[in-house]
């Protein structure tokens, strides 16, 4: 029967003898998948696997610095590439969700292909691509990064040409986070929520500014860690922020003032195609709530998202 142990035994030698003394570039995103893939690899051939973690400027508050050094902590190669003032420079004015998804993805793709191009004799691009989204075209995070037919004109960005890697091709979820325990990931990356690869793009419907970003970030990780103080981060899939695009009448002293409202989002799911909202309790709640807007500058209400997917969806946009 299957071992996560056997596992990483036998994709070890397969990877050592496919990819020999070859160079694997491999792009990180925080998240499991590519996490316990670039593990993976990087027990097979060190310091042969370029990993790049980029930051887009829309990941959670302090993420980019944290998870880089854990990456670094774990051994990894891993370049962490500061590209936050080209996605938003990218986004500036962008409300449509689709086109913001756009950008965000030709954003990236030119980001990793220009990193990619400053390693030297690069052979293979590396990717946590996992079974269920072989077998469907779209994974249950969404459709992955398009490529905008621009692109297509002068042929596919040159790391798109590497020969493809793919050690998690028939694995499953559970199975890849018991890899990853096999391999020594601490639970803080294991046990991570699924985040959308645009970020808090499309948690600030609308526009995106930088002040936006700031105060969905704030937000969030007030949401989040209290989810952890109260130990439910673990019995929730997915939780989040949601920045609305409305100003809501609030009254400070004699003053009427107009500042911005804040959507909490917690759902239960198994694999993020149906979803039930968390009864989360009311305590918890008001806590959350209060800290919000006591410490966000520019939030004066909360309110709480309960509706389950379908019809609703879990992001807004
Ligand atoms: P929805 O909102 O469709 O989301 O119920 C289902 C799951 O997919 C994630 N999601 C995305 N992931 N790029 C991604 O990588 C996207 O554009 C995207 N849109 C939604 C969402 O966070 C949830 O886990």
């Amino acid at each position: 029967s299957w071992t996560p142990s056997a596992f990483v035994e036998t994709t070890v030698n397969e990877l050592k003898a496919k990819l020999k003394n070859d160079k694997v570039v491999l792009g990180l995103s925080g998240g499991v998948d590519s996490s316990v893939a670039a593990m993976l690899l990087h027990k097979a051939i060190g310091k042969n696997l370029y990993c790049i973690f980029v930051n887009n400027g829309l990941l959670r508050k302090d993420e980019f610095e944290n998870v880089l050094h854990q990456y670094k902590d774990m051994g990894l190669n891993v370049k962490g590439v500061d590209a936050s003032a080209r996605f938003l420079g990218a986004l500036a004015g962008l409300s449509d969700p689709e086109l913001k998804r756009k950008a965000i993805g030709n954003a990236f793709i030119e980001v990793f292909d220009d990193e990619a191009h400053q390693i030297q004799d690069v052979s293979w691009l590396a990717q946590g691509t996992i079974y269920p989204d072989v077998i469907e075209s779209v994974s249950v995070n969404g459709p992955s990064v398009t490529i905008k037919s621009h692109h297509n004109v002068g042929g596919l960005p040159d790391f798109m040409k590497l020969k493809i890697v793919e050690p998690l091709r028939m694995l499953f979820k559970d199975e890849v986070r018991r890899v990853g325990a096999e391999l020594g990931i601490s639970q803080d990356i294991l046990g991570r929520h699924p985040f959308p690869g645009p970020g808090l793009a499309i948690r600030i419907l609308g526009d995106i500014t930088p002040e936006k970003v700031r105060i969905l970030q704030e937000v969030d990780a007030i949401f989040i860690n209290n989810l952890k103080k109260w130990n439910l981060y673990e019995k929730v899939w997915q939780a989040g922020a949601i920045l609305l695009p409305v100003d809501s009448v609030g009254v400070m002293g004699d003053e009427r003032t107009y500042e911005k409202v804040v959507a909490l989002r917690a759902v239960e799911s198994t694999d993020g195609m149906t979803a039930d909202w968390v009864n989360l309790p009311y305590e918890f709640l008001q806590e959350t709530s209060n800290y919000i807007i006591n410490r966000v500058k520019g939030v004066n209400r909360v309110v709480y998202d309960i509706s389950s997917k379908p019809p609703a969806t879990i992001e807004w946009e």
